[in-house]
């Protein structure tokens, strides 16, 4: 396999273009998204998410027969006005300013990827070879952390797919969505551990969506990710080794 220039180049262009908006809609002025556009970035979605699959994992997970330690479950964006316009009674404990009832207004698509723990708070049934004896400690630690590592990997190639799909893109811890009680509601009990609940933006400042129409009464807030203008240089994080004595 081998890349031209022109490969490279657009590849870069997806790792340096990503960048983290939250868009925050109004959950009682909601966005309704054109019919066409809405079809065409579902496809796109699927797409993406599927070719995410090709991220690097270590260890079978081995979890109703699916080596993969991350497992992803996908709300369109009618869905996600239904989880916005419910979210104050589905939960006691919604704070004032809370965001994401307005982001689930918003976005066209909210993809909600968990990793499977195997060992350290691992869910009932979920240990790989049960009768097996276990792993010393410190290699369960490593094995989770690896599958971890990897559901990471798994977003981050979502992430740059979405980007190359021109749509925008959020990377939320995902609140509420990591408790029972949403997991409850959506009917994924057995789906692990949420590590991220991407919001997808259909309608990233209108670039790349010509004929997108966009019929809420007010635009959706736009708010960049707290860290992005905090990145030291590489010089302060890199440093290349070289090995003079033996
Ligand atoms: C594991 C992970 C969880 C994140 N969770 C949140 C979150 O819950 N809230 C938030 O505002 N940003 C969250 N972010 C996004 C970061 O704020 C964002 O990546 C950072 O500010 C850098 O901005 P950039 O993505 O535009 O480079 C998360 C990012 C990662 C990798």
């Amino acid at each position: 396999m081998t890349f031209t220039k022109d490969e490279l180049a657009a590849v870069e262009k997806a790792v340096l273009s990503r960048r983290t908006f939250k868009v925050i809609g109004d959950v009682a002025d909601t966005v309704s998204l054109d019919a066409e556009l809405d079809e065409r970035c579902r496809a796109l979605v699927r797409r993406a998410v599927g070719a995410a699959d090709a991220a690097p994992f270590h260890y079978d997970r081995n979890f109703d027969g699916v080596a993969q330690p991350w497992r992803v479950k996908i709300l369109w964006h009618d869905a996600c006005q239904k989880v916005a316009a419910h979210f104050c009674q589905w939960f006691d404990n919604v704070k004032p300013g809370n965001k994401l009832p307005g982001m689930l207004s918003a976005c066209g698509a909210c993809v909600v990827v968990s990793w499977l723990p195997q060992f350290e708070g691992a869910f009932e049934g979920s240990v790989s070879n049960p009768g097996q004896a276990l792993p010393p400690k410190e290699k369960q630690i490593q094995i989770d952390q690896e599958h971890l590592a990897a559901t990471s990997a798994y977003v981050q190639n979502l992430l740059l797919l979405l980007t190359a799909s021109n749509m925008g893109t959020y990377w939320s811890s995902g609140g509420q969505f990591r408790s029972e009680a949403m997991k409850q509601r959506l009917g994924v009990e057995n789906s692990g551990s949420v590590l991220a609940a991407v919001f997808v933006d259909f309608l990233p400042s209108g670039e790349g969506q010509g004929n997108a129409t966009q019929q809420a009464k007010g635009a959706p807030e736009r708010v960049p990710g707290k860290l992005a203008s905090k990145r030291a240089p590489m010089e302060r994080w890199v440093s290349e080794v070289s090995i003079d004595q033996i």
